[in-house]
C-alpha cells in the first residue's frame, strides 16, 4: 500500500531541485503517494500565510514530509517557518550527514561526519526582545531534558551506525550557564555508553580541527546554532551545500530536506544541484521502511557523481539540474 508523504516544493530553487528529487523517488518505484502542501514565501503570496493550517494538518496526517528550502527574511519580517515546523512537531533531532563522494574533488578522501543538532531550543528558541531601539536581546534556552534527549539520540545513533566516537561541541568556558549544563549532560550520558568513545571540544578550536583534520570526527552532538553553522562547514569540506541533506526527527513526525537554502540568485535557471534533495528523498524512504528503493537511488547517485559525465555547475560541470536528475534515473538498476 502506498504511503502518504507531504511534499513541500519550497521557495527559490526549491521547486526545481525538489521537483527532480520527487520525480526520482517516484521513478525508483517507491510506494509513495505525494500530498502537496504549501509553505514559505510562495505560500504567503498564494494563500496569505507562510504556514497555512492546511499544511500543518497534512503533516499531522502523513507524519512524514519531504520539504524544499523556505525563504526567511533577514533582519526582520516573518519568523522562520522551518523553526516553527520543528517546534510544532517537536522534531528535536536535526541529523546531517556529510561524506566524501568519489568523483567529487575535495582535499580529503574519507570524511563521514554526522552532525546531531538540538533542533528546538538554544538561540533559535524564539525568545527575544528590543527593550529600546538601541538594544536587542536573544535568549539562549538550554534545558536539561532537551539536552539529555539529543545527547542520548547521538549515542544511540552511533551504536546503530557502528560509529566509535561522539564529540560534543560547546563554548562552556564562556557560556558557563548554558553550555555548562549541556556539557554536564554530555558527561553524564556518555557514561551510559561505555563502548562508544566520547570527547568534548570548544567550538572555535573544533572548527579549526574540522578544516585541518576532518577525518578524525565521526558523530558530533551540539546545540542549535553551533550545529547549524558546523554542518554547513562540513558540507563545504565534501563539495558544497548542493550535496548534503538534513533529517528533522521527532517521536511522532519527521521532515526531510536539503541543508541549503533557496539560493535566490540561481532560482528559475535550472542549474542548481539536486543531490541534497535527492539525499533527503533517500533518507525519507529509509525512514518509512522502503530501504530497497532508497538503496537503488543511493547507488545511482553515488555512481553518477563518481562517473562525473554529467555534473552540475557547483561541481565544475555544465549540466542542468534536470539533466543531472535524468542521469541518476538512467543509472538506476
Ligand atoms: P543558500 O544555501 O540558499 O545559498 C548559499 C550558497 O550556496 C549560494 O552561493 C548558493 O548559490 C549555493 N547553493 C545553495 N544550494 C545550492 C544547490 N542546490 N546547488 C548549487 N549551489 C547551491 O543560503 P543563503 O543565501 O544564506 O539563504 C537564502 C535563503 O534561504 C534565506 O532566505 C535563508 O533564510 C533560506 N534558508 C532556508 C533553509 C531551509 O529552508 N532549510 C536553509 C538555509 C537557508
Amino acid at each position: 500500500m502506498k504511503r502518504d508523504v507531504a511534499l513541500i516544493l519550497g521557495d527559490g530553487i526549491g521547486p526545481e531541485v525538489m521537483g527532480q528529487a520527487s520525480r526520482i523517488v517516484t521513478e525508483a518505484g517507491a510506494e509513495v503517494n505525494w500530498i502537496e502542501a504549501q509553505a514559505g514565501e510562495g505560500a504567503l503570496l498564494r494563500c496569505g500565510s507562510t504556514l497555512p493550517q492546511e499544511t500543518v494538518d497534512i503533516i499531522e496526517q502523513t507524519k512524514v514530509a519531504l520539504k524544499g528550502p523556505l525563504t526567511t527574511p533577514v533582519g526582520g519580517g516573518y519568523r522562520s517557518v522551518n523553526i516553527r515546523l520543528r517546534q510544532h512537531f517537536d522534531l528535536y533531532a536535526n541529523v546531517r550527514r556529510t561524506r566524501t563522494y568519489e568523483g567529487v574533488a575535495t582535499k580529503y578522501d574519507n570524511i563521514d561526519i554526522i552532525t546531531v543538532r538540538e533542533n528546538t531550543e538554544g538561540l533559535y528558541c524564539g525568545i527575544g526582545s528590543n527593550p529600546d531601539e538601541h538594544t536587542a536581546m536573544s535568549t539562549r534556552l538550554i534545558t536539561e531534558a532537551a539536552e539529555r534527549r539529543i545527547i542520548t539520540y547521538a549515542f544511540e545513533l552511533a551504536g546503530k551506525m557502528g560509529k566509535k566516537k561522539v564529540t560534543a561541541l560547546h563554548k562552556a568556558n564562556i557560556l558557563k550557564a548554558t553550555d555548562g549544563l549541556f556539557l554536564r549532560c554530555f558527561e553524564d550520558i556518555s557514561a551510559e555508553f561505555p563502548n562508544i568513545a566520547h570527547e568534548d571540544m570548544i567550538i572555535d578550536a573544533a572548527c579549526m580541527k574540522l578544516v585541518t583534520d576532518p577525518e578524525n570526527f565521526e558523530i558530533i552532538v551540539t546545540t542549535n546554532l553551533f550545529g547549524d553553522i558546523v554542518s554547513d562547514l562540513c558540507s563545504g569540506l565534501v563539495g558544497g551545500l548542493g550535496l548534503t541533506c538534513g533529517n528533522n526527527i521527532g517521536e511522532a513526525a519527521a521532515i526531510f530536506e536539503a541543508i541549503h537554502g533557496t539560493a535566490p540568485a540561481m532560482a528559475g535557471r535550472n542549474n542548481a544541484n539536486p543531490s541534497a534533495c535527492i539525499n533527503a528523498g533517500i533518507e525519507m524512504l529509509k525512514y518509512i521502511g522502503q530501504e530497497q528503493c532508497a538503496l537503488r537511488i543511493e547507488n545511482s547517485l553515488i555512481k553518477t557523481l563518481k562517473e562525473g559525465k554529467v555534473r552540475t555547475k557547483d561541481l565544475g560541470g555544465s549540466a542542468s539540474c534536470s539533466m543531472f536528475a535524468d542521469e541518476v534515473i538512467r543509472n538506476m538498476e
